[in-house]
């Protein structure tokens, strides 16, 4: 679905991404774990065409992204990509019907009824229900990140780039969540591309799990495959947040 190849970006003077060579199967979940700073973000964003790379390539579906203009990327953004960002970033002026249609009454010309429609089935995935006038500010942490899993997914995007979805939930929460995702992901046939130092819920959510250490991913596998690894620089990772088998 995605295959990124020596992907180089420097900002501010620092060398981020160093040759970042990745490929995304289509229908999975991957987790890209790797230490804070590591430029899990800034590897995020390219894949989403927030940021350019300085050399190397994106291809997309088979779309090279490198030679796309702004508008041609968002068309691309438009049609393929949910993203759900860190803190889940609801709109606190908005209830949360609102913030689920949002995309539906911006970027289509879908009548009412249909964008309730959606709106409702969305919610029904989350496992929501009679929350739709409440505002964001009226829910707890982990139901919002349910209504923004919900809007995440309201334009059926065939990929879903999710950065630390699971960011200051407690672990009960957590695993709740992480058990949605999954069977989001399984319902649905979503590419799931996920951020996180949450180890555990990268291990227990992904097919392939790859690690971005010093600009580079330097090993990609199975969970269980990194748990075995011989590479120093993962078993210290592992080790470093607490993941001891
Ligand atoms: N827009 C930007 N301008 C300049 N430097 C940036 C920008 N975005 C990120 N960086 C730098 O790139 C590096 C990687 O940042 P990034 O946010 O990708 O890390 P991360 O792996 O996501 O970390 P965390 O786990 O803490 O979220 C950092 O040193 C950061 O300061
Ligand atoms: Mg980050």
């Amino acid at each position: 679905m995605i295959d990124i190849t020596h992907l180089h970006k420097t900002l501010d003077g620092q060398h981020v991404l160093k040759g970042v060579d990745l490929t995304i199967e289509r229908g999975k979940t991957t987790a890209i774990i790797g230490s804070s700073g590591a430029g899990k973000s800034v590897l995020l964003k390219h894949i989403i065409g927030l940021l350019r790379p300085d050399s190397g390539k994106i291809v997309i579906d088979g779309i090279d992204t490198t030679s796309l203009n702004d508008r041609k990327w968002m068309e691309l953004r438009k049609e393929k990509f949910g993203m759900l960002f860190q803190e889940g970033a609801l709109f606190d002026s908005m209830n949360v019907f609102e913030n689920i249609a949002f995309f539906l009454v911006q970027h289509t010309h879908l009548k009412k009824d249909a964008i309730k429609e959606k709106v409702q089935e969305k919610l029904k995935i989350v496992g929501l229900k009679g929350v739709e006038s409440k505002m964001p500010s009226e829910l707890s942490g982990g139901m919002k990140r349910r209504v923004a899993l919900a809007r995440a997914i309201i334009a059926d995007p065939q990929i879903l780039l999710l950065d630390e979805p699971t960011a200051g939930l407690d672990p009960v929460i957590c695993a709740s969540i992480i058990d949605l995702f999954k069977r989001t992901q399984e319902r649905l046939g979503i590419t799931f591309v996920m951020v996180t130092h949450n180890i555990l819920s990268g291990f227990s959510i992904a097919q392939k799990v790859a690690m971005l250490h010093s600009g580079r991913i330097i090993a990609t596998g199975t969970a269980d495959e990194m748990k075995s690894s011989e590479d120093p620089v993962v078993q210290s990772f592992l080790k470093g947040v607490g993941f001891t088998g």
